[in-house]
């Protein structure tokens, strides 16, 4: 399990739900009045209006959640304290990758809520994300070792939708890819600082990719290369929503 005790600080200043990605979620959430948000962190994502409890297993995450955000529990997917069918669905978001046992993870959603919504980064994308270039080392990091995608989802949920969510140019939320047209943002520690890719490498390996993003953006090369995307307004950087079940 990824240590979010450790690379968890600062969370909530980069992490801030983006409103686009949002009505897809809660499309998918599709009215459920009891819902879990399972590897909660400090709340994106999290319906207004159903019913809604978090889970989460790290107090660095819990402890910067908004006052006024839905109770949080804390606990591991992998053993869920709820009785079965306690909720309509269960989501998922940008967690799954980060769990010990995934497959058990996903049995215990599918005992909880007979619908499960999982918002999650497809491997099989990776190649797309110029980030890599200048991060090479992020490909060995535990959580991103064989990531679950939607392959690994189709044998363990009864999958009915895999929705393609686009990032737009101007993403709120500062997850992994959402500076795919930015690539300066990438440059600054504070914006990395809400990417666990990024506060899990080696301090000295990071500043080696910036170094190189920064000598590529002054010498043009970035932009020969990858200056189409800064006149896209949203872009395929590989994220999806699972709709499984129900
Ligand atoms: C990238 S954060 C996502 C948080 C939140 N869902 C969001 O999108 O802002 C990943 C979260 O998964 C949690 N996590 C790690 N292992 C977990 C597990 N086994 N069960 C549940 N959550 C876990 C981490 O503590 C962290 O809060």
């Amino acid at each position: 399990m990824t240590d979010y005790e450790r690379i968890g600080t600062g969370y909530a200043m980069q992490r801030r739900a983006d409103p686009r990605i949002a009505a897809a979620i809660n499309a998918a959430l599709g009215h459920a009045p009891r819902v879990l948000n399972v590897g909660a962190g400090t709340g994106n994502y999290e319906p207004v209006g159903p019913s809604l409890v978090a889970l989460e297993p790290s107090p660095t995450m819990l402890a910067q959640r908004d006052p006024h955000a839905a109770p949080a529990v804390r606990g591991i997917a992998e053993a869920l304290p709820f009785p079965s069918r306690s909720f309509d669905a269960a989501l998922c978001v940008l967690t799954v990758h980060h769990w010990r046992d995934r497959a058990g993870g996903l049995r215990e959603l599918q005992r909880v809520a007979p619908r499960q919504v999982v918002f999650f980064f497809e491997p099989a994308r990776t190649d797309e994300a110029w980030m890599m270039d200048y991060w090479p080392e992020i490909r060995d990091l535990p959580s991103e070792i064989d990531p679950p995608g939607e392959a690994f989802f189709r044998r363990h949920l009864a999958v009915r939708d895999v929705v393609i969510v686009p990032v737009p140019n101007d993403c709120t939320d500062g997850f992994g890819g959402a500076y795919w047209s930015r690539p300066e943002a990438y440059l600054d520690a504070g914006v990395r600082s809400g990417m666990s890719s990024f506060a899990q490498l080696a301090p000295s390996l990071v500043a080696a990719g910036a170094e190189r993003l920064r000598a590529d953006l002054a010498s043009g090369r970035w932009d020969a290369r990858h200056g189409r995307l800064r006149t896209l307004a949203t872009h395929d950087v590989g994220y999806r929503i699972v709709i499984a079940g129900d």
